[in-house]
Formats: structure tokens, C-alpha cells, sequence
């Protein structure tokens, strides 16, 4: 192996060893100070709430713990703190809608819409409903997310 090969994959390996750490802090709930996000979860929640989110490729379409798909950019909302905007039966209900826009309207193409779930096993939906529920995040910061969101999917000024 050439001296440039091996500094390709001690790269690489610094690189991946770097991911895991990070997914791992990220799983575990912790997060950049300057940003107000919580769960309220316990661990358990946690572990088992972000398998079924990425089992179910959300983050292709959403961010959640500052973590997305960087190869897609889907103007979907972001998912941090939306346990302060929606309760878990909301959650629920979206989830299991077979027409996720009969209950939240889009502007985008069906491709890139929020995709029905209702064929998730039932359990998974609950403790996904239940996880996301728990993502929390401070007031002051809620209204300027609720903010830039609307502006974001209505393509309208968020009403004083
Ligand atoms: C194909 C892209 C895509 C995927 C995949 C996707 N979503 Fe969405 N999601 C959206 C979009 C876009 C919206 C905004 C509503 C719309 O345009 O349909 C949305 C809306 C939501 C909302 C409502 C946000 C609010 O403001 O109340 C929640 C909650 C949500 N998604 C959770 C999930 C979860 C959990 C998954 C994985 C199981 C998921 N989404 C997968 C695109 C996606």
C-alpha cells in the first residue's frame, strides 16, 4: 500500500470513529449549549425512538438533533422541539393518517411531502409518537422556529 492510500484510510477511520461518537451523544439527548433543545425521555425512549427513526429514513427529509441527510434538502420542518408544538396524540394520528396533508397541508411535490405511515406496525408508531413527543425545546425559541417554519411551508409572513 502506497504512503498516500494509507493516509486516505487513517482518514477515513478518523472520519467514522469521529460519526459514531457523534451519534451517540446525539442519541443520548446532548446537544450544542446554544441551542435550547431537550428530550424528556428516558434512555430507553431514546435508544428505541431514534431506531425507528432511522430505520424509517426520517432524517432524508428532516433534521433531528442538527443531524440530516446531507445529501438531500428537502424543506421539511425541522423535528427538534416539535414535542412542544404537537402533543403525542397528534403525533400519533399524523403518523397513522393515510393522508398526512389532510391534516397538515404542503406546498411541496408529492415526492417530497411528508409520506403516510400507516402501515408501520403499530407499536413503532406509538413509541415513535411517544419519542418525539418528548423533544423539547424552550419558549423563546419555539416562537421563532414556529416562525421561520410557517414562513418556510406557507410561503406567507407568520401572522402577529
Ligand atoms: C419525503 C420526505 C419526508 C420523509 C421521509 C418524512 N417526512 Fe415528515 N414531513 C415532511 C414534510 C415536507 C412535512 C411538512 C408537511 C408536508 O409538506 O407534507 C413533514 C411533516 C412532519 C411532521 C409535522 C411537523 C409539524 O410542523 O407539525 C412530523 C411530526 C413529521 N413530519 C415526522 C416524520 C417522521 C417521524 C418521519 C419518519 C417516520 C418522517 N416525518 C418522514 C417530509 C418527510
Amino acid at each position: 500500500m502506497k504512503r498516500g492510500e494509507k493516509a486516505i484510510l487513517a482518514l477515513i477511520g478518523v472520519f467514522l470513529v469521529a460519526g459514531v461518537i457523534r451519534s451517540m451523544l446525539h442519541v443520548e439527548g446532548k446537544h450544542d449549549r446554544d441551542i435550547p433543545f431537550y428530550t424528556t425521555a428516558t434512555h430507553d425512549l431514546s435508544v428505541n425512538g431514534m431506531a425507528i427513526y432511522n430505520k424509517n429514513g426520517c432524517s432524508v427529509c428532516h433534521s433531528l438533533w442538527t443531524m440530516k441527510d446531507i445529501l438531500e434538502s428537502v424543506p421539511a420542518p425541522m423535528l427538534d422541539g416539535i414535542g412542544s408544538l404537537r402533543s403525542e396524540a397528534w403525533l400519533y394520528a399524523y403518523l397513522s393518517s393515510p393522508d398526512p396533508q389532510s391534516i397538515l397541508p404542503t406546498r411541496l411535490k408529492k415526492k417530497w411531502s411528508m409520506p403516510s405511515y400507516a402501515s408501520m406496525p403499530d407499536g413503532d408508531r406509538h413509541l415513535l409518537a411517544q419519542y418525539l413527543a418528548s423533544l423539547k425545546v424552550k419558549d423563546w425559541y419555539l416562537e421563532q422556529t414556529k416562525k421561520s417554519e410557517y414562513e418556510k411551508l406557507t410561503g406567507k409572513d407568520y401572522p402577529k
